[in-house]
C-alpha cells in the first residue's frame, strides 16, 4: 500500500470531508435494471456460442450404470454429450482440499452419485431447446445404494471445526453448576430445516476459451477466489482468467465460491472449442450449489431469583454431506449476546446423502439466533418477567465469550427506539390476552439482532486526472445490495469530488481484488480499501503541489493540506489553494495514482470485539380455529456504525427481516427419507414470503459512531435483519396462543 506523505490530513481514523456519504443516492444501475438492459451473465451471447444443459441424478446415492449417449447425440442440433467418458480431465482433482474455501464439486470425473440432482452429463447443442431435449433422451440407469437424510440416520461425530474454522467446543465457567444453582431453568430443543438460497438468478456461466486464457461471464461474490480455484482446476494462471460479474440476481452465499455446474460450463467450452452458456434450471439448484444445513439445538439456560442468567448451554446437532465438511455454526450467536457466568457451546454432526451445506444468509447466526431468542423468551416467562426487561437485564456489555469490550454498542438504544415505535409498553405479560376485532389471537414478541463486524481483505486503485476528474478501480461485487452506489459514494468522498466527476469501475476480475462480498463485510472492507487508495492519490497530488514554487501550497508541508470540491487548500490558511487540474497541468502530469488496502486492524481486534446490534419487535395474528398465522407488523431498530446510503441500508434491513419471516413461518426443504430427493425442490412448493405475507414493516436506523472498527466506522447491514426477526415472530406466536412451537417453520399444523 502506498503510504501517506506527512503533512496531509488524511487517514487519521476519520472519514475525510465530503458530501456524498450519508446521501440517499438512487442506485446507479437502477434504470438499467428496471428497463431490462442491465446485462446479467446469462444475457451474454458471444458469436458461435452453444448451449449446455445438465442432466442430473434422480437418485441420491449410487452409480450411473448407463446413459443413452447415442440417442442424445442423434437428436437434431445436439453437438456433443459430455460424460465421465470424455469430460476433460482436470489439473487438480475436484475433491482436493487446498483451502478452507475449496469445497468438493461434482464435475463428471467418475460415475459416482453422491446426492440427488448431482450433474451426471452435459448436453451441448445449437439451441437451448435441442440441449434440453437431448438431456431428456439420456435415460440414465443407476445402481442405487440406501440413503440417509435425517439427523438420527447415522452416527454422530464431533466436527474438527464449524463454519469457517471455529472450534466445536467453546465456553467458560461451570455450566452444570450454573444450571444446578439456578432458580429458574429452560431445557428445550429447537429445530431448523434445510434452506436453499433460491436467488432469482440461477447459477449461470458463459465461458469462452482463447488458447489458455478464459473469459467468463458469471455471477460471483468472490471473483479472486474463483480465479484461484479455476486456475488450479484447469492448470492455468489466475491472471489468465477474466471474470465479468457486474450484477447478481441475488447471491446469499450461494455464489461466494465457484459452483460445480459453472466449472462444467467451462469444461464444455473446452470440449467443443466454442463459447458455451450453461444456466441451471430452478429444480437443479437443490443439490450441487449448497444449502443451509438442518439443525437441532438443545438449549439449557438458568437464571437466578432476580432474573440474572447463571448459565447457557447451546448444543447443536447438524448435518453435512457424506463427502465433505461444512457445519452450520449455530451456537456462535450465544458467544455474542447475553452476559452469563457460565457458557458452553458444543456441536455434533452426522453425514447425510445431500449436497454439501454452505454459507446461506447469516450462516449459523440466523438458525442459532431463533433458538437462543426463543429460549431467552421462555426463561423470561419462567422468571415472570417482561421479555424486553429480561433482555435489558442480561444483554452483554462486553463480548461474552472473549470478555473483550465491544468497539461500540448501541443495543440499549435499539431496544428503546424499537419498543417506543412499536408500542411495546402496552403489552400484557400473559399470553392469549389480546384478541382483535376480527377475533384473531394477537401476540407481540421481541428478538435481539446481532451480527459480527467481519472484514476480509481488499485492494483498490485511485487516480486523479489532469482534467480534475477521478477514477477508482476495485474488483467489488454488486449482488443487489447496492455496492455500485455505496462504494462510489465512498470513492467520491475519498477524492473530494462530486459523484459526476468520478468514474467508478467494479465488477470485473481484472481490477484490484475487491475481496469477497460475504459475511456482511463488503462495504467495510472494499470501502476502507477505497478510502486508503483515494487518500494515497490525494497525498501524491499534495506532494506535487507542495514542492512546486508556483503553487500557493508551496511549503505547506508543515501545516498540511485539506481537499475539498476538487481543490487542495492549506490547512492553516484556506484562502490559499488551487484545483487538482491546475496542479497536474502545471506539473505536466496526466494523473497521479494511489493504491490502498482494506482489512481489519489486528491491534484493535486483539483488544476489542466488533459487532452490529439491533432489536426487532413483531406482531402476529393467529386464527383460533384454523391456526393460520400472519406476521402483521414488524419494527426493527438497528445500529451498524456509519451509514453510507440510508435508503440502501434500510432496504438491507427490510430484506433481512423478510428473510426472518421466511425462517420463522415459511421456509423448509423436505427431503424424501426413502429416495433422498427434495420433495419440494421448486419455487411453487418451497415457500418464501410474497408481498401479501409482509403487511407492515419498518426499519429504524440508530446512529452509532464506531471509531475503532475501521477508518470509516462501517459495520455490516446485510445479514443482521434476519437474526432478531425469526425469534421475535416465534415469541409473538407464543404470546398470541400460549403455545411454544420449537420446530421451524411454525406452520398451522403445529399449532392445532
Ligand atoms: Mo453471505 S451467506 O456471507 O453471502
Amino acid at each position: 500500500m502506498t503510504t501517506m506523505s506527512t503533512g496531509t490530513t488524511m487517514n487519521t481514523g476519520h472519514v475525510r470531508h465530503g458530501s456524498n456519504i450519508g446521501q440517499n443516492f438512487t442506485r446507479r444501475e437502477a434504470m438499467l435494471k428496471v428497463t431490462g438492459t442491465a446485462r446479467f451473465a446469462a444475457d451474454n451471447h458471444p458469436a458461435a456460442m452453444l448451449y449446455a444443459v445438465m442432466a442430473v441424478s434422480s437418485v441420491a446415492r449410487g452409480w450411473v450404470t448407463s446413459l443413452d449417449v447415442a440417442a442424445a447425440k442423434a437428436h437434431p442440433g445436439v453437438v456433443e454429450v459430455m460424460t465421465p467418458e470424455n469430460a476433460p480431465k482436470l489439473a487438480q482433482h475436484p475433491d482436493d482440499k487446498t483451502s478452507p474455501f475449496s469445497f468438493r464439486i461434482d464435475v463428471l470425473q467418475d460415475a459416482r452419485v453422491r446426492y440427488a440432482n448431482q450433474p451426471i452429463a452435459v448436453v451441448i447443442a445449437e439451441s437451448l431447446e435441442a440441449a434440453t431435449e437431448g438431456a431428456l433422451l439420456l435415460a440414465p440407469a443407476y445402481a442405487r445404494e440406501a440413503v440417509a437424510v435425517g439427523l438420527d440416520d447415522g452416527e454422530w461425530f464431533v466436527p474438527d471445526a464449524v463454519g469457517v474454522g471455529s472450534p466445536p467446543r467453546q465456553g467458560h465457567g461451570d455450566v452444570e453448576a450454573g444450571l444446578r444453582d439456578a432458580a429458574r431453568r429452560v431445557d428445550a430443543t429447537y429445530a431448523t430445516p434445510p434452506h436453499y438460497h433460491n436467488a432469482m438468478e440461477p447459477h449461470a456461466i458463459v465461458a469462452q476459451w482463447d488458447g489458455d486464457t478464459l473469459q467468463l461471464d458469471m455471477p460471483s461474490q468472490g471473483m479472486a477466489i474463483a480465479q484461484g480455484r479455476l486456475a488450479a482446476l484447469f492448470g492455468i494462471e489466475p491472471a489468465d482468467i477474466v471474470i465479468r460479474s457486474p450484477y447478481l440476481g441475488g447471491g446469499f452465499g450461494g455464489k461466494g465460491l465457484v459452483a460445480g455446474p459453472q466449472v462444467l460450463g467451462i469444461m464444455a467450452a473446452k470440449l467443443v472449442g466454442k463459447p458455451v452458456k450453461l444456466v441451471m434450471r430452478r429444480e437443479q439448484l437443490y443439490g450441487p450449489v449448497g444449502h443451509r444445513g438442518m439443525t437441532r439445538q438443545h438449549m439449557r439456560l438458568g437464571a437466578d431469583a432476580d432474573g440474572g442468567l447463571t448459565a447457557i448451554d447451546h448444543h447443536v446437532v447438524t448435518a453435512t454431506s457424506r463427502f465433505d465438511d461444512f457445519f452450520e455454526p449455530s451456537a456462535g450467536v450465544s458467544h455474542a449476546l447475553y452476559a452469563t457466568p457460565a457458557l458452553s457451546t458444543r456441536y455434533d454432526a452426522v453425514r447425510v446423502d445431500t449436497g454439501t451445506p454452505l454459507f446461506v444468509r447469516a450462516p449459523g447466526v440466523a438458525s442459532g439466533s431463533v433458538a437462543l431468542e426463543a429460549a431467552i423468551d421462555e426463561l423470561a416467562e419462567a422468571c415472570g418477567m417482561d421479555p424486553l426487561a429480561f433482555r435489558l437485564k442480561n444483554y452483554a456489555e462486553t463480548e461474552p465469550l472473549s470478555g473483550k469490550p465491544f468497539t461500540s454498542k448501541a443495543l440499549r438504544e435499539c431496544y428503546a427506539r424499537g419498543a417506543a415505535r412499536f408500542g411495546w409498553a402496552n403489552r400484557p405479560l400473559a399470553p392469549r390476552a389480546m384478541t382483535d376485532a376480527a377475533g384473531l389471537l394477537t401476540g407481540w414478541g421481541i428478538g435481539t439482532a446481532t451480527f459480527p463486524a467481519h472484514m476480509f481483505q481488499a485492494n483498490a486503485r485511485a487516480e486523479i486526472r489532469a482534467d480534475g476528474s477521478g477514477v477508482v478501480d476495485i474488483g467489488a461485487h454488486d449482488m443487489g445490495q447496492g455496492a455500485w452506489t455505496a462504494l462510489a459514494q465512498i470513492a467520491a468522498d475519498g477524492l473530494s469530488l462530486a459523484m459526476d466527476r468520478l468514474t467508478f469501475h467494479m465488477g470485473t476480475s481484472d481490477l484490484p481484488d475487491g475481496g469477497m462480498a460475504g459475511g456482511s463485510s463488503h462495504t467495510a472492507t472494499a470501502g476502507v480499501a477505497i478510502h486508503n487508495a483515494t487518500g494515497a492519490a490525494i497525498a501524491a497530488l499534495a506532494e506535487l503541489a507542495m514542492r512546486d514554487e508556483k503553487s500557493p501550497l508551496f511549503g505547506a508541508g508543515n501545516f498540511g493540506v485539506v481537499s475539498r470540491d476538487g481543490h487542495l487548500y492549506r490547512r492553516d490558511d484556506e484562502s490559499r489553494g488551487e484545483s487538482y487540474a491546475a496542479i497536474l497541468t502545471r506539473a505536466g502530469r496526466a494523473s497521479v495514482e494511489g493504491r490502498g488496502q482494506g482489512a481489519s486492524d489486528p491491534d484493535v481486534m486483539k483488544k476489542y470485539a466488533a459487532h452490529a446490534h439491533g432489536a426487532v419487535f413483531a406482531e402476529v395474528k393467529v386464527d383460533p380455529d384454523l391456526g393460520q398465522i400472519r406476521a402483521t407488523r414488524l419494527v426493527g431498530a438497528f445500529a451498524a456504525g456509519r451509514v453510507i446510503n440510508p435508503r440502501m441500508v434500510e432496504s438491507q434491513y427490510l430484506g433481512g427481516m423478510i428473510w426472518g419471516v421466511s425462517l420463522a413461518l415459511l421456509e423448509e426443504a423436505i427431503m424424501d427419507a426413502r429416495t433422498g430427493r427434495p420433495v419440494n425442490g421448486n419455487l411453487a412448493d418451497y415457500h418464501v414470503p410474497v408481498n401479501a405475507d409482509i403487511p407492515s414493516i419498518e426499519a429504524i436506523l440508530v446512529d452509532e459512531h464506531d471509531e475503532l472498527v475501521n477508518a470509516l466506522g462501517i459495520k455490516g447491514v446485510g445479514e443482521m435483519g434476519i437474526t432478531g426477526t425469526a425469534g421475535a415472530i416465534v415469541n409473538a406466536i407464543w404470546h398470541a396462543t400460549g403455545v411454544r412451537v420449537r420446530s421451524m417453520p411454525v406452520t398451522l399444523d403445529k399449532l392445532i
